[in-house]
This record gives structure tokens, C-alpha cells and sequence, in this order.
């Protein structure tokens, strides 16, 4: 079982939204995903509205237990664990040493980047594997390019894509799913799977046993 956490160093950056759509990625690539948020949390909000029809399982938690639910979430058979942090450094330190990997959603605004970077070097202190996803971009920004440099030169790993400021993510999570419900054919959905494909190429290597094989071509009889 791999467990990731989504760890943000700032409230409001996203954070809720991706663990949810990464939830949803990895589910529809085939994995058994719980996803686990602290209690009275938007992700509970969300798998409250529409649990039946998101194809990963919410758990509600405290997180001094979160050894205890990774081992229930081991015994129940879940490979993937996905970890909906609140801002709030205390818990940063007990999720992180706890995953596999850590993503760090962050918008490329100055104070999230100061608040981020921070967080970012306790992290780095636990966990080897930080990936920084840029949030709320605006398309052409300098500012995304200037945030990618700095992180990266901090440590970080960033996926070839940011996440762009758009409706369509608070409206899916408004109706109680994500945007791979709601739009799976919009370029925002593919932002989504494209931040999952590097994630997962990080936790399970390239050749992921579960993506679907490719169909091969029958090879005709010949005469
Ligand atoms: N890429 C985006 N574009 C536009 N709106 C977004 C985007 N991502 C999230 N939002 C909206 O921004 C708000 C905050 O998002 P979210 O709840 O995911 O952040 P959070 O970091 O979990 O916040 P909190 O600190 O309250 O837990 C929500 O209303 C959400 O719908
Ligand atoms: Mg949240």
C-alpha cells in the first residue's frame, strides 16, 4: 500500500480539490483509493453529497490516530491511501513521515510561496519525495515561471503541468465530486490525470501493473 499526502503550506490554495481529483485519477486508473480528511473537512463535504458515485472510498479522521487508519486501511485491502491535510504544521509532521511521497499544493503568489517554502523545508526533513503543484495559475503568467524556478532550486520536483484558475473545479466540487465526474473530456481533467500520471510514475515506476495493457493487433494466418 503507498500512501500519499497533500500537504499545503497555506490555507485556500487548492489543497482539498486535489486530493479529491488525484483520489479520482488514481481510482479510475484502477487502484483502490481511501482518501482520508480530517473530520467536518470539504472532502467529507463532498463524499457526503455524492459518496455512490465517486470511485474512491472518504474517511473521516483525527490525525493523532493516522497510524492507526493506514493500518486499517492496509488490513482492508486499499493500495492507495490519499491524506487531505489541513494548514497546520503540527500535522504536516505527522503525515509526512507516514507517505511514500508528499505533494505540495501552492498558488504563485508571494505570500503562499514564503508560507509554502517554509512548510516545504519541514517536509523536506521527513520525506525525500516533495512535489510542488502550482494552483490557481493564470495562463502565461510570469509568475508560475518564477514560482517553478524557486522551487525546484529549494528541492522540489513540479509535474510538466500547473493547475490554471478555473470555475469548472469549484463548481464539480459545489455538486459533490470532481472534475473527473463532472467534465473527464475537459482540458482541466486531463491537467488532473497528467499531475497523477508523474505522481504515480513516482510511487509505482513507469511500468504501473495496473494501467490498462494495450490491446495487440491479431497477427493473421498466413498461408
Ligand atoms: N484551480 C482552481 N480554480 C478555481 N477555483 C478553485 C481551484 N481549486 C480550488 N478552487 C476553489 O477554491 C476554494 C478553495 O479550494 P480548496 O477547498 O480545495 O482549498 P483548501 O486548500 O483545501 O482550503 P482549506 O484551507 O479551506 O482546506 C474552493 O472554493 C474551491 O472550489
Ligand atoms: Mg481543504
Amino acid at each position: 500500500m503507498k500512501v500519499v499526502s497533500v500537504i499545503p503550506g497555506k490555507g485556500g490554495v487548492g489543497t482539498t480539490m486535489l486530493a479529491t481529483s488525484l483520489s479520482s485519477a488514481a481510482a479510475h486508473q484502477g487502484h483502490s483509493v481511501l482518501l482520508l480528511a480530517e473530520h467536518n473537512s470539504g472532502a467529507l463535504w463532498i463524499a457526503e453529497q455524492n459518496q455512490k458515485s465517486l470511485p474512491f472510498k472518504t474517511k473521516p479522521i483525527w490525525f493523532r490516530d493516522l497510524a492507526l487508519h493506514l493500518e486499517w486501511a492496509r488490513f482492508a485491502d486499499f493500495d492507495l491511501v490519499i491524506i487531505d491535510c489541513p494548514r497546520d504544521l503540527s500535522i504536516a509532521a505527522i503525515c509526512a513521515p507516514s507517505s511514500d511521497l508528499v505533494v505540495m499544493p501552492c498558488r504563485p503568489a508571494i505570500f503562499d510561496m514564503h508560507s509554502t517554502r517554509k512548510a516545504l523545508k519541514l517536509v523536506q526533513s521527513f520525506q525525500n519525495i516533495v512535489i510542488v503543484v502550482l494552483t490557481h495559475c493564470d495562463k502565461f503568467d510570469p509568475d508560475t515561471l518564477d514560482a517553478r524556478q524557486i522551487f525546484l532550486k529549494d528541492g522540489a520536483e513540479l509535474p510538466f503541468d500547473d493547475i490554471y484558475r478555473r470555475q469548472a473545479y469549484s463548481h464539480a466540487m459545489e455538486v459533490g465530486g470532481t472534475i473527473l465526474e463532472t467534465k473527464p473530456n475537459s482540458e482541466e481533467a486531463e491537467k488532473i490525470r497528467s499531475i497523477w500520471r508523474y505522481i504515480s510514475n513516482r510511487l509505482f515506476g513507469a511500468a504501473d501493473i495496473r494501467q490498462k495493457p494495450q490491446r495487440k493487433t491479431k497477427l493473421k494466418a498466413v498461408a
